[in-house]
């Protein structure tokens, strides 16, 4: 995964600008970082983003890890330099044929210092540079090279940084006296509005004086740009009074939600209408999505279904293997970043069939928002923690909202209240928490719309709480999940007034010994939170939001990195 950033400026900064830049990536990931500056600053560490040496300087790339090939150390941090130590580059992405190229460059004397894929790029080019230009050089990189990459090449005495991109996104930013590169507008949107958006194949030189594009397609054609004005909101709050980004975000759902279901109201309303014009010309809606926006399309699903719209979602990857699609299928990509490289490949292996694409985003100018035929924005504002929370509630406000369109009655308008209600309870959710924090393994059941629901709060107790856990139909647990019910064992049963088949798979597993904790809208004589729900898109939301509160209580005691739990990322863009 990784961000990357670039720096090129008429006047001299400082290399921590640059780390406070590449600070703003870090939910790519997090693992180590690195910077290098013309100046000679050549510095990685293990871990986050943090304070480097002094160094003043005109030109810096930068990179924030997560791990792909080759270990956490300090060696396959970037950024990668080539043998001499004239080429140094950032990457990000994946070169899937690095053992090929890699063996070939040993063969010509070569030496590696790192187990990574992308250290093969300084090399490449150390090695391509004794014959032909850079320009050449590129060439046969894009002609040779296969995998996904965005890369930041920069070179001893030479004021251009060179970049190249297949797949991993990139963008330059054109503020004042400084061009900025970067994996997104976010690196740089508290300095610019004004952005350059790379497409497949592109190639740029930049300096800080200007920049030149090239188009490759078989060899480099040059190719004029236009330059994109975008609103974004720039300032930041910081996390105020909260300890963690994760439980400050729990707390925005209310207004996130109010300021959505305004916005599809009326400045979205037109977006709202085209949507609905296009599922109305269609057979068929599929989402595709991953983690919890998977979980939200389910949701989705279900709402359109019981609309009388056709109906389905498949998980990102696995989209190719799953559907069948045709000129009369609507596929709906619904992602917080718009960056998830699963989404987007999903999405690039139908453009050209004659399937229309919809969207539903968080991030505005993402790449997926780009790729959409329409886009609506879910407006929940910056989300920080890795885990996503608010957005998930504006997913399913949104998705809601649409199925109301075609006359599936909820209340959603009146969900920021109800969260607020909900919000009020969590002094009991957090005791509810000291009990569960040590705890192996907890189950969560539900069926219906409240299935979804059952998985997402398991995702939530896996990712952050690091407990596993699973969601999963009440019906299946009599196919073989039963067999682990013993004693005691934690089972969160989602139970919805008047579903009936629920409170029988709980008795089953109460019958078993589990310790029964039930989220519902009514009364039941056991442990339970109950919820301010009156239908179904309600209910589902404020059970998450209970999962997400009972999370982030269990993970703080626990006394875990709430805000970046261990091996994961917000913004997935390797496959
Ligand atoms: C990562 C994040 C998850 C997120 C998933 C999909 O795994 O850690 O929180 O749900 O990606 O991301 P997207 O941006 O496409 O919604």
């Amino acid at each position: 995964m990784c961000g990357i950033i670039g720096i090129a400026s008429r006047k001299e900064f400082e290399s921590n600008d640059v780390i406070k830049m590449l600070k703003r990536l870090e939910y790519r990931g997090y693992d180590s970082f690195g910077i290098a500056t013309d100046t000679g600053l050549f510095e990685k560490e293990v871990g986050e983003v943090r304070h480097v040496s002094d160094n003043r300087c005109t030109q810096a790339i930068a990179h924030t890890r997560w791990a792909t090939t080759g270990k956490v150390t300090k060696e396959n941090a970037h950024p990668h330099s080539s043998c001499d130590g004239n080429i140094t580059i950032v990457h990000n992405g994946i070169i899937d044929n690095y053992l090929e190229l890699k063996e070939w460059l040993a063969a010509k004397g070569h030496q590696f210092k790192s187990e990574t894929d992308s250290e093969v790029i300084a090399h490449f080019f150390e090695e391509e540079l004794k014959t032909c230009d850079m320009r050449h050089a590129v060439e046969k990189f894009f002609a040779l090279v296969k995998g996904e990459f965005a890369v930041l090449l920069i070179m001893k005495g030479d004021d251009m940084i060179y970049t190249f991109k297949r797949g991993s996104p990139l963008v330059l930013g054109i503020a004042d006296g400084m061009n900025i590169l970067a994996s997104d507008i976010y690196a740089f949107s508290n300095r610019t509005n004004k952005a350059v958006f790379f497409s497949e194949d592109e190639f740029a030189e930049v300096s800080a004086g200007g920049y030149k594009f090239y188009k490759y397609d078989s060899q480099l054609v040059p190719l004029t740009k236009e330059i994109q004005v975008f609103e974004w909101e720039s300032k930041e709050s910081g996390k105020m009074q909260y300890e963690h980004y994760m439980l400050k975000e729990i707390h925005e759902e209310p207004e996130a939600a109010a300021r959505l279901i305004d916005s599809m109201k009326y400045e979205q309303k037109e977006k709202m209408n085209e949507l609905k014009k296009m599922i109305e010309d269609s057979k068929r809606v599929v989402f595709v999505a991953a983690g919890t926006s998977y979980h939200a399309s389910l949701l989705g699903v279900y709402f359109l279904n019981k609309a009388g719209i056709e109906s389905h979602a498949i998980i990102a990857s696995e989209f190719r293997n799953f559907t069948l699609l045709d000129d009369r299928t609507l596929v709906i990509a619904v992602t917080q970043s718009g960056e998830t490289m699963d989404v987007i490949q999903a999405l690039h292996g139908i453009k050209g069939e004659g399937v229309k694409i919809a969207s539903f985003v968080n991030v505005p100018y993402s790449t997926v928002q780009r790729m959409s035929n329409v886009s609506v924005n879910i407006c929940a504002g910056q989300e920080v923690c890795v885990a996503a929370t608010k957005t998930f509630v504006n997913q399913v406000v949104a998705l809601s909202y649409l199925a109301s369109l075609f006359g599936y009655e909820n209340g959603i308008e009146k969900i920021p209240d109800k969260i607020n209600s909900l919000l009020r309870q969590e002094e009991k959710i957090k005791g509810m928490a000291e009990t569960l924090k040590n705890v192996r393994d907890i189950y969560i059941i539900g069926r219906g719309f409240s299935y979804p629901v059952a998985r997402e709060i398991a995702l939530k107790l896996k990712e952050i709480a690091y407990i596993h856990a699973e969601g999963m139909m009440g019906g299946e647990l009599k196919h073989g999940t039963l067999a682990l019910i013993e004693n005691g064992t934690p089972v969160i049963s989602l139970m919805p007034e008047g579903d009936n088949h629920i409170i029988s798979n709980t008795k089953e597993v109460e019958a078993r010994g589990a310790r029964v904790i039930v989220v519902s809208n009514s009364s039941f004589d056991y442990e339970s939170i109950k919820i301010p729900s009156e239908d179904e898109a309600s209910f589902s939301i404020l059970a998450t939001v209970v999962g997400q509160l009972l999370t982030y209580h269990v993970a703080k005691e626990k006394r875990l990195p709430v805000d970046k739990p261990r091996n994961l990322a917000k913004s997935c863009t390797v496959v």
